[in-house]
């Protein structure tokens, strides 16, 4: 394999109430509406990804899919003929992607039946200045699983992911130098565990976490610093009852990295978290970790 995944890109989100779930992520989280048209509408962050998060109106709360990215054509076409024989899969031809931000890709169902979409050149914004308290781009998405190891494997070895960590709950696994852009627990069934958007900094964290409370939005967890990826985080329960995460301050990775197990990051089972501050979840929050479903149609 030679083609790989390069950056988590953006999230597709189905919700039954449209126009209340672009007022939340403009105005409270913090995006910008970037085009709209037909009931589909794409935020950015403020760094260069053309969107890191599309809305769409449907019966029920559910992810439409999860964009990665890969370096080029050649690769998008490679990583489709090598996932349609080992998923056993007819896997849609690649094509011109003919939505706002273009590019070129194909979307299938991964291991877990979960909505994956490859992408390589789409367009990027010039304008990348971080503004405080304003989201940069996404920083990981972490995947629910009955079994962590066939869809941590079908990661690492079928999209060019490396394992970073892992601890009794999940496996980090980083596509650049970033500690982890997915994570795989194992439990939950094939729905999304939370996203987590990243922040240029604490500060921002905090003034994030900031305009949640003055909307309304209880912190379920936070304000902390995890073990595994060392980020500042602050977690909410959002519209539809879907987890989202501010972090900041994520680990980089070198190239001899060597990989952190459970041994490793016992002295964090009954801190939940590096300061000691914040406690274990909200039992909010635990329930959201294990309820947002997939598609059953794959992003058209
Ligand atoms: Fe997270």
């Amino acid at each position: 394999m030679n083609a790989k995944i390069t950056a988590l890109h953006s999230i597709e989100l189905q919700t039954p109430d449209l126009a209340a779930a672009c007022k939340f992520y403009q105005n409270v989280w913090g995006l910008e509406e970037v085009a709209g048209a037909e009931g589909v509408h794409y935020f950015r962050g403020t760094g260069p990804h053309h969107h890191i998060l599309t809305l769409r109106g449907g019966p029920e709360p559910a992810v439409v899919a999860v964009n990665l990215l890969a370096a080029d054509v050649a690769s998008i076409d490679q990583l489709q003929q090598s996932l349609g024989s080992t998923l056993n899969q007819d896997i849609a031809t690649p094509t011109e992607i003919n939505r706002p931000g273009g590019g070129y890709g194909f979307a299938f169902k991964d291991i877990a039946q979960r909505n994956i979409q490859i992408m390589a050149e789409v367009q990027e914004h010039g304008q990348t200045a971080d503004i405080k308290g304003r989201p940069r781009k996404l920083s990981h998405a972490i995947f629910n699983s009955d079994e962590s190891e066939p869809s941590s494997k079908f990661y690492q070895d079928e999209l060019g992911f490396k394992l970073t960590d892992f601890t009794k709950g999940l496996d980090f696994l980083r596509c650049d130098t970033t500690h982890h852009s997915i994570g795989i627990t194992r439990s939950g069934g094939s729905t999304l565990n939370h996203v987590a958007f990243l922040m240029p900094e604490w500060d921002s964290v905090m003034r994030g976490a900031g305009r949640m409370k003055a909307a309304g939005f209880e912190l379920e967890w936070g304000i902390g610093r995890h073990g595994p990826g060392d980020n500042i985080f602050a977690y909410f329960v959002g519209p539809d009852g879907m987890a989202i995460e501010f972090t900041a301050e994520v680990e980089e990775i070198e190239d001899d990295h060597q990989v952190r197990g459970i041994e490793d990051w016992l002295w964090l089972s009954e801190r939940h978290e590096q300061w000691g501050l914040a406690g274990p979840p909200s039992d909010n929050l635990k329930k959201a970790f294990k309820f947002m479903p997939f598609t059953e149609a794959l992003p058209g």
